[in-house]
């Protein structure tokens, strides 16, 4: 009777322990585990402790390949440097204690829940969430015990994006699974990936897949990387051509006369213009600690000549109707006040030296600032060209102890 109480027992709790859901989880976040040592027992059957254990293969690894499927990249989040994506795992392996001899039991395969047999449980270093498409997968057995399991996930993922050439960035985003339950010395993985995303209505497209192993590791790993590349150009449009555009309105500002009084109001709404388009401009793009967008920079020069145009059209503005008023205030030949504007064959002497002056400056500026700009477009350009973004290293990388974790 006790006997048979305590079989009950166990065995509920080995159906208990087989439905802890998911086999796999990232780093953790969705569904906490069943802390698993509670319902360890010794007197398990042994052939039920055995089957679940990874399969020997003398004293070299079992070799484990997978092929990565990869279907879908659907959201690339630079402001929060995320991926989305979708994959295919199959995972291939030889378990000989599965086989069976095909002259007594006469089938070709045989499917198996996962959790009656042993699965490597893979855990994605750089996710922020995974979700398993099938909860309790099934394996494939053959009559010589080669196992096929295939996982379906989409996962939100980390990637550190290169972004100093944006809206033309290229950046690799890697996915690490780790089987954080065996060492490299019981487990190896053999790695190969498929590119099988067929939406080109994307604006960041998968430009290259590769995957590789990487060597030195106390924890069977293997690694997807995406290239991705941006071939937005929406970007190009929105930002670039409206900033041009601006720029080239305020220089043929400085056409109009200085005395013309349109000529501020022209240069302040274009300041104005600039300023709400520069606003939602910086909220549009990524920052980071290191190798921000080369845009950044350019747009904010631009929001400087900008303000150095305005300022010179008021300062010299000023310093024009200041030459007025004297000229007007002092004693000079009768009915001058009634004129609403002195034209300059009316105002000679002091006032029009000051005006020719104030002029004449106005028209060097101009050519200064024609000049200046196109300089800075220039080497604009040189620096779009040449330069490349020289990460400062990870801060766990400087620490003396710092660095990949060494599981
Ligand atoms: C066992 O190890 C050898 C040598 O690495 C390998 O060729 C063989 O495929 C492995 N067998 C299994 C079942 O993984
Ligand atoms: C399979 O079973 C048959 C019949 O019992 C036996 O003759 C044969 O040797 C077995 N084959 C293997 C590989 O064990
Ligand atoms: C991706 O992995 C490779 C190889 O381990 C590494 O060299 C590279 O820096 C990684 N890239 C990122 C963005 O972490």
């Amino acid at each position: 009777m006790t006997m048979a109480l305590q079989l009950l027992l166990l065995h509920s709790a080995f159906l208990r322990l087989s439905s802890r859901g998911p086999l796999v989880q990232g780093l953790g976040f969705r569904s906490p585990t069943v802390a698993w040592p509670s319902f360890f027992d010794f007197s398990w059957p042994q052939e039920v402790q055995e089957t679940i254990q990874i399969p020997n293969n003398g004293s070299a690894p079992l070799l484990v390949d997978v092929q990565v499927f990869v279907s879908n990249v659907f959201n690339v989040d630079i402001l929060r440097y995320t991926v989305s994506s979708t994959l295919l795992l199959r995972l291939s392996w030889l378990d000989t204690r599965l086989a069976w001899n095909t002259s007594v039991h006469p089938r070709h395969a045989v499917t198996l829940p996962w959790d009656s047999l042993w699965t490597p449980g893979l855990t994605i270093q750089e996710a922020l969430w995974v979700d398993w498409q099938d909860q309790s997968p099934r394996a494939r057995v053959d009559p010589d015990g080669h196992v096929d399991l295939y996982l379906a996930l989409t996962t939100e993922t980390n990637c550190d994006f290169e972004l100093l050439h944006f809206p033309r960035d290229q950046s690799d985003c890697n996915l690490s699974f780790y089987a954080l339950s065996n060492t490299v010395l019981e487990l190896e993985f053999r790695a190969h990936a498929v590119n099988e995303i067929v939406s080109v209505k994307r604006e960041y497209v998968v430009r290259d897949l590769k995957t590789q192993v990487p060597p030195q590791q106390l924890v069977p790993c293997f690694q997807v990387t995406l290239r991705l590349q941006n071939t937005a150009l929406k970007a190009i449009i929105a930002l670039l051509v409206p900033g041009e555009a601006l720029l080239l309105a305020d220089m043929c500002g400085g056409l109009l006369p200085l005395r013309a009084t349109e000529r501020i109001a022209y240069k302040v709404t274009l300041l104005l213009g600039y300023l709400v388009f520069h606003s939602s401009l910086v909220q549009a793009l990524p920052s980071s600690s290191s190798c921000n967008p080369l845009l950044i920079y350019y747009f904010t020069v631009l929001l400087l000549l900008l303000f150095t145009s305005t300022m010179e059209t008021v300062l010299l503005a000023a310093l024009l109707a200041w030459g007025n008023h004297r000229a007007q205030s002092s004693p000079g030949p009768a009915l001058r006040g009634e004129d609403p504007g002195p034209s300059p064959e009316e105002a000679p002497g002091v006032n029009g030296s000051r005006r020719s002056w104030a002029e004449a400056a106005d028209r060097i500026f101009f050519l200064a600032y024609v000049v200046g700009v196109a300089c800075s477009q220039f080497s604009f350009i040189g620096f779009w060209m040449w330069a490349t973004c020289k990460s400062e290293p990870a801060p766990g990388e400087v620490i003396p102890h710092g660095g990949q974790p060494r599981l």
